[in-house]
């Protein structure tokens, strides 16, 4: 998580003038020279352990899934979730 601060820190000046200029639009992430690399980092940290045994029982969606189903991974990082999903 501390990974997000240096990261987030570096691009300060281009999210206050996003903010001036366009409000509360948001900012393009390929402002962020890292983003994604650390985003996954994150991501496999947290959610490796947990998606396959813990979460996706959560859902309901074990049995949908091992029949194989077929889904849609819009706008989720790096596609580590789906590629864990497909194994
Ligand atoms: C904070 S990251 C989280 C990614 C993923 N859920 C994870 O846990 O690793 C947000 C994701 O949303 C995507 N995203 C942001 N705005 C989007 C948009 N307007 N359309 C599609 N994807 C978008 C980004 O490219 C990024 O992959």
């Amino acid at each position: 998580m501390c990974s997000f601060i240096p990261l987030h820190a570096s691009v300060y000046e281009n999210i206050v003038e996003v903010i001036k200029s366009d409000g509360p639009l948001g900012m393009d992430y390929s402002n962020y020279g890292s983003f994604y690399g650390i985003m996954d980092q994150f991501s496999i940290a947290l959610h490796k352990k947990h998606l396959i045994p813990d979460l996706i029982p959560m859902t309901g969606m074990k049995e949908k899934l091992s029949e194989g189903i077929e889904f849609l991974d819009v706008g989720c990082g790096s596609g580590f979730h789906a590629c864990e999903l497909g194994l």
